[in-house]
């Protein structure tokens, strides 16, 4: 009996997949399917986007990519100022249960930093227009509109920092008198 609750609950789930979902093509369901259906009932749990990076491994096609930055730019709330204060953003940068970011990027004055995501090393030389401090604050509320399924966290998308917050790390990055554009990057055993 319970099984086959389950199984109807499944193949429903499936059905809402299929329907509620004009991402996933016919060929894909059947993809789905022929993983089985555990996987197609996991992904089916997952949001939407995380379920096409499941199901991609991180690799969209290009016919899927136009629709999937455009919803990841839509999710992207702003603060009044793209620039806060940067000595608010490094305390924010550096600690790693707040933002962690030295954890997967070089270049803070603090910490040493990982390489799992490129180095940010001096930042502020790429200037402080407005273009940039509009990239840089998307790139972090959400790293989806410009690296689908990057393992970088969506800090802004999933609540981690606030719009605030994150202004104030694009300070720490940009601001010409950041610490972290005036010191050098931290290496060795720190
Ligand atoms: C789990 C690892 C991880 C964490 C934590 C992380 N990042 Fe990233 N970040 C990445 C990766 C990986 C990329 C490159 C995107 C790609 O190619 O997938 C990236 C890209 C970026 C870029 C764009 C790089 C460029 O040269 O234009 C910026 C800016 C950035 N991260 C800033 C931050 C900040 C600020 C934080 C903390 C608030 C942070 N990251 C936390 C992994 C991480």
């Amino acid at each position: 009996m319970h099984r086959i609750v389950l199984a109807l609950l499944g193949f429903s789930l499936l059905l809402a997949l299929g329907q509620s979902s004009s991402l996933f093509t016919p060929e894909e369901q059947k993809l789905l399917q022929t993983a089985g259906k555990e996987f197609y009932t996991a992904l089916a749990e997952q949001p939407k986007d995380q379920a096409l990076c499941s199901l991609y491994k991180n690799k969209l096609p290009a016919d899927q990519l136009p629709g999937f930055l455009q919803e990841q730019r839509a999710k992207i709330k702003y603060p009044a100022k793209l620039m806060g204060d940067w000595k608010r953003g490094g305390a924010i940068f550096n600690d790693m249960a707040k933002a962690n970011c030295f954890s997967c990027h070089y270049g803070s004055p603090v910490h040493w930093g990982g390489n799992v995501g490129p180095s940010l090393e001096k930042y502020g030389q790429r200037g402080q227009s407005e273009a940039i401090q509009r990239y840089t604050y998307e790139v972090i509320y959400n790293p989806w509109a410009y690296f689908p399924c990057t393992v970088m966290y969506r800090f802004g998308v999933h609540g981690l920092l606030t719009p605030e917050e994150i202004a104030d790390v694009v300070a720490y990055l940009l601001d010409p008198a950041s610490d972290f554009n005036t010191k050098p990057a931290a290496t060795g055993g720190q």
